[in-house]
């Protein structure tokens, strides 16, 4: 199964797909996460996508399109994966259309007042990757692996306001997008984590049925 993961900054894609992820055996795919390991290898991408990804700004779409254009081809997408934070354009989708077939786009549905107390408390490990809230964190370690947690540099109050209003106008008319072609199912994810990952996986059983 091809999944699409929509949603603002901070509504949960990251930590509902790295659980469903194993779930369903297929690769979560985060270009956040990729961006962010080319930042840390300072490769030419990396350094040139930090310059927008700092002012909470979306890297061009060409560079976004053939990244993911070519992690697709790797030999663990050839049985489903979950795309976590692409398509974020109306250019990036109809590009995916190209090289993809989707069969579930699932909108992780969550208000702005909710998701910005998620982003100033969210803490992600250094060694697994692995995100959390400060308030489910007893220590300054990942409870997985006992790496060190950071907070994210574009998790700072400004930076996050901007990408709260770039979602608003260049991410959430996907939404439409999506409906269009029917494939659209949307998780109301204002609980807690738990809750919220049920009614993902209850908004996909939706979509298969
Ligand atoms: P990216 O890493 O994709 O950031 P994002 O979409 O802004 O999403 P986040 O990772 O911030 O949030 P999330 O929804 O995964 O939430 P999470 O599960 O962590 O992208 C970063 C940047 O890269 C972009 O700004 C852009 O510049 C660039 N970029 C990436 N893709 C691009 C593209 N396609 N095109 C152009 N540019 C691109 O949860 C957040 C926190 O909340 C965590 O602490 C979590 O533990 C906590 N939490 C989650 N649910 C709950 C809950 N129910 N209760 C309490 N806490 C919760």
């Amino acid at each position: 199964m091809n999944i699409v993961f929509l949603g603002p900054p901070g509504a949960g894609k990251g930590t509902h797909a790295q659980r469903l992820m194993k779930e369903l055996g297929i690769p979560q795919i985060s270009t956040g996460d990729m961006f962010r390991r080319a930042i840390r290898e300072q490769t030419p991408t990396g350094l040139d996508a930090k310059r927008y990804i700092d002012k909470g700004e979306l890297v061009p779409d060409e560079v976004v399109v053939a990244m993911v254009k070519e992690r697709l081809a790797e030999p663990d997408c050839q049985h489903g994966y979950i795309l976590d934070g692409f398509p974020r354009t109306v250019a990036q989708a109809e590009a995916l259309d190209q090289i993809a077939h989707i069969d579930v786009a699932l909108n992780i549905d969550t208000p702005d007042d909710i998701i910005i107390d998620r982003l100033s408390g969210r803490r992600v490990c250094a060694e697994c990757g692995g995100t959390y809230h400060t308030s489910l964190l007893k220590e300054d370690k990942c409870p997985a692996c006992g790496g060190a947690v950071y907070q994210r540099d574009d998790d700072k109050p400004e930076t996050v306001t901007n990408r709260l209003a770039v979602y608003q106008e260049k991410t959430a008319p996907l939404i439409d997008y999506y409906q269009k072609k029917g494939i659209l199912s949307t998780a109301d994810c204002r609980g807690t984590i738990e809750e919220n990952y049920r009614a993902v996986k209850a908004a996909l059983e939706a979509k298969k049925q």
